[in-house]
Formats: structure tokens, C-alpha cells, sequence
């Protein structure tokens, strides 16, 4: 099927499970470490056979990897790493052959301090058109020699770094991503027609990083901001994020997506204090859809999933977007680890002590992981899936200091750990280098005993990880509907989250660590091997009931 065939569903993104690859971690073609274009091809039958609808590709562009691939240097470009634009047009060729479509993220807050605008602003003078571009200011204090505000980096630090002439310019990520300025005229039509860049190459939709903070009161005296994203206030007043006015970049790139037929998609990462400001981003004159993180925010903890789970579907309907679930991503430790957490340790402290405080166990994390995964996919709405999240991969949480490549390290002066845990090159056999990765290492570290976890040991084995993925899938593009009422059953008993949809589709699952009654109903899929008596503890199940 191709991407614009005349019967395409336009709205297929509402439903979609999406699979994210982080390309430098997925698989590599010509064993130099490092995950490419062409070994993400290579896999392609797998994805199929997986049974995703869509990918969304994490960062290729060319890029120094201050942030690994999130400091863009060329927006309209495959960094020479990873291939090249004739390998990412045979990608998007042989992956809409398989019914698969393909999702770019694009990365407009920042450029890399590589890009040439960013060059050429350090050139230019205080005040000229190439500074423009970006947010530069003087200092303040004495001399100068004081930030131009308190604004902080999310990486730590100050969000301001000088430069030899003694401007300052503002970064809300590393120094070497410096912001754009979204009231620049120039920067508008430059992502504008960076989106007609890809749409016109045959993608089919946007994943729009950081999406919440473009719009900045720049207005003299700038205001102080010290926090980050998380404390803000929900009224669009914020100098930093949520700012009303972002909503007409968006509403300007609707028009953009639906020049095409069938339209574009896109996909907000916003971060909020609460997820009631969340689903504007996703208002059908906007984005249409936007990452609803608040499962990935949460314990493995029933009266939690259930508030936010309510909360969600309550807040999308509102908008009249799309609805979303997202359990794990390359920014979070992976969801078995972290549903194996006693509530009480949050995970970047777990991830400083090594996994070692506490250790967690990790029959019990997989046993968890996936029966969140379950729960997901039986909502309502679209779902993310992070690349190795089928193979039930735990975080590694103690890959050596010195393997580290995370910004968060160095800008935390060592404290945090940051995100490569999750990053770590996928296993594809049980044995050999790199567990069949690329053939010659892996850019981070393999634990030991990764082949255990590897596609080839669980590949058409019956109760593996991988196997349940497949199931699953199939059968939710069978049962998946567009309506998103929910009957919440059981209520009562407090260690089980029972919902039904429209069609009799239910989907149970037991926190206690005691068997639960099974419900009436032929059961479809369980997280566990089946017990006769009933669901076991830390276990998912579907049934469906004629409606
Ligand atoms: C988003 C990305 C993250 C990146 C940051 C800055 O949060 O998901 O990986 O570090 O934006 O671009
Ligand atoms: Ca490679």
C-alpha cells in the first residue's frame, strides 16, 4: 500500500502504534558501532512482522551529538554517519511497501552551535540580522560579566553562555544548542519549508521536539524564570514555556501539513506541570496530536494509572485532537525498571547509585513491563513503543562513567547519569559482537547476558516477550476503535484496573500478589501464562464479551 493511496485513512495517526528508533542505537549496517539508515532498512521485515503502523525516527541529521543528534546542524540533510538522502528515501520507499509509515522529528527551539547560522551570528556584530536569529543580549552586573538572566538550562546550569565579545546567547539544553528566535521572521519560513522539505520527500508525519517552548517573552527587562518546565504556572504567562502565542506557529504549520494529500501528522513533546494544558497542542487546528506522558510519569500504582488514565481521556476530548499513551522513550529509564521501583525512589536517584540502591528485581520488572504494555495498548487512542521495549530490555543502569555520552553528566558535574541507559545498541542474536548490532562494538556498551534478551532468542518462541508484542498488536488492529468511552468494572476491589470498551473488549489487571477471578468472556491475550484459576499478580488480560 502507498502512502498516497486514494483510499488512505487520513486520520490513521488516532489509532496508530507508533515505534520509536533512535538510529544510532538500532542497527548497523557497516560495523563502525554506530546504527545507520541502511541497517534500519535492513530491519524493516521485522518492524513489519512486528506489526507497527508507523516509525518515528529520532534525530539522523547531520550533527556533532552534543545531545545525541538533538543539536541539529543541517535540517535538510542524513549526517554521513548514518547514510545519506538516497538511503532515507529507499527507507521511506521499502517501508510504505510494507504498509509502514514514517514519522521525522524536527528539532525547531535550537540549532547546533554548528549550524551556519549560528557560525555566522558569532561572526556578525551585536544588533545585526545574523544575530537575530538567535537570542543574544549583554550582560548584566558589572561589566557585563553577570548572565543576562536567571533563566536555567535543562542540563543544569545557567541557560546563558558568553561569548568573546561579551554577548551573551541563551541555550535551554546545552551550550553547544543554541535557542532560536521565534520572532524572527527568517526562522519561521525556514521550518516552514524544512517541513515541505520532508513532506515533499514522502514522509508522513512530524514529531515536534520540545514543541511548548518556542514562543519566549523577550521583552526588556527579561523576566526571571529559575525553574524548568516542571513548576510553572497554567495560564500561558510563563517568559519561557507554554506561552499562548506558540499556538500560532502551529496553527501557521497546520496549513502547511494539510497542503498535502493525505495531510500530514504531527506530534507535540510538550512537558507541563499537569496534562490540562497538554491537549491544546494536539487541537485539530493545530499539531492534531501531542504526547500525553502522564502513564510514563507514573508508579506501578492502580489508583494512580486509573486517575490519569480518566484525566487523559477527559483533557483530549476537550481539544478534539488525538489521544496518546507512551510507556518509555530514549529520555526515560526504561518502563520495566522503573514499574519495579518501590514508589518512593524516583528513578534519576536509582540511576546515580548504579541500580544498585535498590537493586530491583528483574523477573519481576519484566513480569510488570509487560503488563503495563498491555494496559496501553487495550486504550483507547494512539501508542508510542520505544525500540527494545518488545524485547522486555531493562535499563542499564551501570554502564561505566567513562562510556557516558549524555550532556546531563557533564552539566550535572557528575551527579546525574542521564539517558544512555535506555540508549544502549539493541541485541538481535544471542551471541557474537555487539549481540549482532553491527558486528564490531556498539557506541555504548552491551551489558553482559544481553543475547538472553536478543530478537533471536525470542523470535516464534511461544510466552516470549517478543511473541506477546506480536499478539498483541494483531489483535488490537482487529478490536482498536475510534470510540474512547471506557466502564470501568471491579471498582471495589482495589488491586485491579478493569475496563471495557464499546465492543466487549476488556482488558484486567492485578496489582495484588494473589490470583484474581478471570472475567466472563473468552480471553484473547495474557500477560502470563494462563492459570485456570485465575489472573496471576502483576499480570494483564484481555477478553472480549459480545458487546
Ligand atoms: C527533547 C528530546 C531530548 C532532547 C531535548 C533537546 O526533550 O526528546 O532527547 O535532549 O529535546 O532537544
Ligand atoms: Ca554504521
Amino acid at each position: 500500500m502507498n502512502h498516497s493511496h486514494p483510499a488512505a485513512d487520513v486520520s490513521w495517526w488516532r489509532t496508530a502504534v507508533v515505534y520509536q528508533v533512535y538510529p544510532r542505537s538500532f542497527s548497523d549496517s557497516n560495523a563502525d558501532g554506530i546504527g545507520d539508515i541502511e541497517g534500519l532498512r535492513s530491519r524493516l521485515p521485522y518492524l513489519a512482522d512486528l506489526g507497527i503502523d508507523a516509525i518515528w525516527l529520532s534525530p539522523f541529521y547531520p550533527s556533532p551529538l552534543a545531545d545525541g543528534g538533538y543539536d541539529i546542524a543541517d535540517y535538510r540533510d542524513v549526517d554521513s554517519r548514518l547514510g545519506c538522502l538516497a538511503d532515507f528515501d529507499a527507507l521511506t520507499h521499502d517501508a510504505h511497501g510494507l504498509a509502514i509509515k514514517i514519522i521525522v522529528d524536527i528539532v525547531p527551539n535550537h540549532t547546533s552551535e554548528r549550524h551556519p547560522w549560528f557560525e555566522q551570528a558569532l561572526r556578525a556584530a551585536p544588533g545585526s540580522a545574523a544575530r537575530d536569529r538567535y537570542i543574544f543580549r549583554d550582560g548584566t552586573g558589572p561589566d557585563g560579566k553577570d548572565p543576562p538572566s536567571d533563566w536555567r538550562s535543562h542540563f543544569g546550569g545557567s541557560a546563558w553562555d558568553q561569548i568573546p565579545d561579551g554577548q551573551w546567547y541563551c541555550h535551554l539544553f546545552t551550550r553547544e544548542q543554541p535557542d532560536l528566535n521565534w520572532g524572527n521572521e527568517e526562522v519561521r519560513q525556514y521550518f516552514v519549508n524544512t517541513l515541505r522539505f520532508w513532506a515533499n520527500r514522502g514522509v508522513d508525519g512530524f514529531r515536534i521536539d520540545v514543541a511548548h517552548s518556542l514562543a519566549k517573552d523577550l521583552s526588556e527587562p527579561l523576566r526571571s524564570q529559575p525553574h524548568l518546565d516542571s513548576q510553572l504556572p497554567l495560564d500561558g504567562t510563563d517568559p519561557l514555556y507554554d506561552r499562548e502565542e506558540v499556538h500560532t506557529i502551529y496553527e501557521e504549520w497546520r496549513k502547511v501539513f494539510d497542503e498535502y494529500d493525505p495531510p500530514r501528522m504531527a506530534v507535540a513533546e510538550t512537558w507541563h506541570p499537569t496534562s490540562s494544558r497538554t491537549y491544546r497542542y494536539a487541537r485539530p487546528t493545530e499539531l492534531g496530536q501531542v504526547f500525553d506522558f502522564s502513564l510514563l510519569k507514573c508508579s506501578w500504582d492502580r489508583d494512580q494509572l486509573i486517575g490519569v488514565i480518566r484525566r487523559s481521556i477527559e483533557d483530549h476530548r476537550d481539544a478534539g485532537g488525538g489521544l496518546t499513551w507512551v510507556l518509555s522513550s530514549h529520555d526515560e529509564p526504561r518502563h520495566p525498571s522503573r514499574f519495579a521501583l518501590p514508589a518512593d525512589v524516583r528513578p534519576e536517584a536509582w540511576l546515580a547509585g548504579n541500580g544498585a540502591s535498590p537493586t530491583i528485581d528483574p523477573k519481576m520488572a519484566k513480569r510488570r513491563g509487560r503488563a503495563a504494555t498491555l494496559m496501553m495498548l487495550a486504550l483507547p487512542g494512539s501508542a508510542y513503543l520505544y525500540q527494545g521495549e518488545e524485547l522486555g530490555l531493562l535499563e542499564v543502569a551501570d554502564l561505566p562513567v567513562e562510556s557516558l555520552q549524555d550532556p546531563t553528566w557533564e552539566r550535572s558535574g557528575g551527579v546525574l547519569k542521564g539517558r544512555d541507559g535506555c540508549r544502549v545498541p539493541l541485541p538481535w542474536t544471542r551471541a557474537g559482537s555487539s549481540f549482532g548490532f553491527g558486528g564490531n562494538g556498539s557506541w555504548l556498551p552491551q551489558p553482559d547476558g544481553f543475547g538472553d534478551d536478543s530478537v533471536e532468542a525470542q523470535d516464534g518462541i511461544g510466552g516470549s516477550c517478543l511473541e506477546m508484542y506480536k499478539e498483541a498488536l494483531r489483535l488490537r488492529k482487529k478490536l482498536q476503535t475510534r470510540d474512547d468511552t471506557l466502564d470501568w468494572l471491579n471498582t471495589e476491589d482495589g488491586d485491579v484496573l478493569h475496563f471495557r470498551r464499546s465492543n466487549g473488549w476488556e482488558c484486567v489487571v492485578n496489582f495484588s500478589g494473589t490470583l484474581k477471578p478471570l472475567p466472563h468472556g473468552t480471553v484473547l491475550i495474557s500477560s502470563q501464562p494462563l492459570h485456570p484459576l485465575g489472573i496471576p499478580g502483576d499480570s494483564t488480560l484481555w477478553t472480549r464479551r459480545d458487546p
